[in-house]
């Protein structure tokens, strides 16, 4: 089946805003304004201690957008590499947040990265925040099956902000609902999964999923939740 979602918000809205608001350019906002640094905080805390972030460690970034959110992860850990398909917002990145030389950002789609990267092994640890949700579903499926069959040395990979199906109508009330939104990837919440349906995602492609939530003060807390993915044939 090809894609026929229109996939392009991630790549013009970033133009939209002011080239040193990176918070808005990723969609980081309520009611159009950038969060508070105390809501990054929350999010660099719950990623370090989901991936068990350490200075052996090298991150793959996979979704990275500008960079903003890697750099917080790139601190704790020995460097890594974020990938992203915007050149506007990789573009961003490279010139604001590269801070050491083991630290580096490269314009990818994420399916083609993946099913080409020449090292795979390098990583240990990987990432994909505020993003899964904007890949369609046969995308999201083969995105996950590749890191791990060719990213062997992935311990951990954090999947966070995912939209929680069954907090649906609770969050569109009051809003515009069109039917079959919750299936469409280049909506502007992208795709709804259960956390069920999302663990049997995972299963399916070779990882077994612990379901976590951020704290209730978390901005996104009461229609999200986050998923810490371990390789299959290395639970205890
Ligand atoms: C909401 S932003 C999140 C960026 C970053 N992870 C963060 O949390 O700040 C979603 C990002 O996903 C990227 N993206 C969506 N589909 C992609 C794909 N197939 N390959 C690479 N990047 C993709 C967009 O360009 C955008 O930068």
């Amino acid at each position: 089946m090809t894609d026929t979602y229109d996939l392009s918000f991630y790549k013009e809205h970033p133009k939209t805003c002011d080239p040193n608001d990176f918070w808005s350019q990723v969609k980081r906002t309520v009611n159009g304004k950038p969060i508070p640094q105390k809501q990054i905080d929350m999010i660099v805390e719950a990623v370090c201690n989901g991936l068990d972030l350490s200075v052996d460690d090298t991150l793959l970034d996979l979704c990275c957008g500008n960079g903003a959110l890697t750099t917080y992860l790139f601190e704790q850990c020995k460097g890594g590499l974020g990938v992203d398909f915007s050149p506007y917002l990789i573009n961003i990145a490279s010139k604001h947040f590269v801070k050491r030389p083991q630290e580096s950002f490269k314009l990818q789609d994420v399916g083609e990265f993946v099913d080409t990267y020449p090292e795979p092994e390098q990583f240990s640890k990987a990432i994909c925040y505020g993003s899964f949700m904007f890949l369609p579903h046969e995308s999201a499926y083969k995105l996950l099956s590749t890191l791990r069959l060719r990213f062997t040395s992935i311990r951990k990979l954090y999947i966070g902000n995912l939209p929680d199906k069954l907090m649906m109508s609770e969050f569109f009330s009051g809003r515009d609902y069109r039917p079959g939104i919750e299936n469409d990837p280049g909506a502007p919440i992208g795709i709804w999964r259960t956390k069920q349906e999302f663990i049997e995602l995972s299963e399916e492609t070779g990882w077994s999923s612990t379901i976590v939530r951020m704290p209730p003060e978390f901005f996104a807390a009461h229609y999200r939740f986050d998923a810490i993915l371990t390789p299959l044939d290395m639970q205890k």
